[in-house]
């Protein structure tokens, strides 16, 4: 019997779950934005909120899902994985609760503690930007800010890189939160791995470096991610095997508290001389990671949806062993002052042996539109980082002036920064 699954998320992480998974079974979509790449892909799509639980459950009653996935954390935030639950839809992604681990950052840093999970750094949690304020200033180092709920990825701010104490204070003052979280700083190189897990079991994806900031050369403020890579084995050029089992086992440390999470857990580390530390966790696939991720995954993703709902192990992955590069296009002005509501036209026949996955674009009768957040991401695939990266870049010829890419992302240079960023630390 054929599966029917239900995706929710509109954005390139879910173009690339939808491409993931729409030859295996009956796909609908659901998402506030009329992504044309998922839409494409699916079987049918409604355009509904994220966050509206009672509308995705209808959704998800009327197209008969027997299996639902979630794609971005505002849904999991908003209670959509419990909702499906609650209605027999079994859902490969964490109830509210389960979800806090990403969607309250003062909680997940004290889960963490109190689950003796390695890798979590100093910190302090406040319910008044005065009292977080006096604690940057007081602070011996630098520290990271961060607001305790969900921003996009663009509510933190790093003193000693990105500001000076003074601004970091300012920053928290003027801004529109009163809970925060202020942790020390960690130095090093940044990584993602992605693991499936259901049932207590755990299977783990490559590495990916993402880059945050919005210009070439790590300039610029902090974005949802500007493009990432992967290469051809599990780990990245500037680190070892044993950085990477270390960086699991921090993982299956939270599994092991949350004995009942399902979905996608996201451990995003800081690699430094000391092995991983714990930047961050999310309750989903990233954004743009998951695009990394899933072209390579030779294992079919629905066999692991599959597996969880029916409490069998999950199976084994398989990769393809190509690297990836994943460069998004935003609009311009992109993340300060984006410029949405631009009429665009992509020409997905030049995209040539790349991927092209759409993000918070919306197609309406007259046109696809811009939004305030990515457009869409070119992701190339190779035998070697600068192979995929090549491809992705000749790709890239679909976009045009009003878009930002940050060209450097994947290219040899700033790998091999990263690879000498790396051995600086570690004394070599
Ligand atoms: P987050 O929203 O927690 O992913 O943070 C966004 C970005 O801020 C991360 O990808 C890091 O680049 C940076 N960041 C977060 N926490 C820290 C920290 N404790 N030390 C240094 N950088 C951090
Ligand atoms: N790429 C970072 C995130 O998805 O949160």
């Amino acid at each position: 019997m054929s599966e029917t699954v239900l995706l929710v998320g509109g954005g390139g992480r879910e173009h690339a779950i939808a491409r993931a998974l729409a030859d295996d079974c009956t796909l609908y979509a659901c998402a506030s934005n009329r992504n044309p790449g998922i839409a494409s892909l699916a079987d049918g799509f409604e355009q509904v909120g994220e966050r509206d639980a009672d509308a995705v459950v209808a959704y998800a009653e009327d197209t008969g899902a027997d299996l639902a996935v979630i794609g971005p954390e505002s849904a999991l935030e908003a209670g959509v994985a419990d909702a499906l639950d609650a209605a027999g839809v079994y859902t490969f992604g964490p109830r509210a609760d389960e979800a806090r681990i990403e969607t309250d950052k003062a909680f997940q840093r004290r889960f963490l503690d109190e689950h003796d999970v390695p890798g979590n750094p100093d910190y302090e949690t406040f319910h008044s930007a005065e009292a977080a304020a006096e604690y940057v200033r007081e602070y011996d180092g630098d520290v990271a800010v961060k607001p305790v709920g969900l921003t996009g990825g663009k509510g933190v701010r790093v003193t000693g890189d990105q500001l000076t104490t003074e601004a970091a204070v300012d920053y928290v003052l003027d801004a529109e939160w009163d809970d925060w979280v202020v942790e020390e700083r960690l130095v090093g190189e940044e990584f993602t791995v992605q693991a499936f897990v259901a049932n207590g079991e755990v299977r783990t994806t490559p590495a990916v470096q993402d880059h945050k900031r919005a210009y070439e050369g790590d300039e610029g403020p902090n974005t949802g991610g500007m493009g990432s890579y992967s290469d051809t084995d599990l780990t990245l050029p500037f680190m070892t095997e044993v950085d990477y089992e270390d960086a699991v086992e921090i993982i299956e440390s939270v599994v092991d508290a949350l004995p009942g999470y399902k979905g996608v857990l996201y451990g995003q580390f800081m690699l430094g001389a000391d092995g991983p530390k714990v930047v961050e966790f999310n309750a989903r696939f990233g954004d743009p990671e998951a695009m990394n991720t899933l072209p390579v995954l030779e294992t079919p993703f629905l066999d692991v949806l599959t597996a969880a709902r029916d409490g069998e192990p999950l199976p084994e992955l398989t990769f393809s062993g190509e690297a990836t590069v994943c460069k998004y296009a935003v609009p311009a002005g992109y993340p300060v002052e984006p410029e949405a509501g631009e009429r665009i036209e992509v020409d997905e026949a030049s995209v040539g042996d790349a991927l092209l996955f759409y993000a918070s674009v919306d197609q309406r009768e007259d046109g696809l539109f811009t939004t305030t957040s990515r457009s869409f991401a070119v992701v190339g695939l190779g035998d070697s980082i600068a192979a995929a990266e090549a491809d992705a870049e000749s790709a890239l010829s679909v976009v045009d002036e009003g878009f930002h890419v940050r060209h450097d992302i994947g290219t040899a240079e700033l790998v091999q920064s990263r690879v000498d960023h790396m051995a600086e630390l570690r004394g070599e």
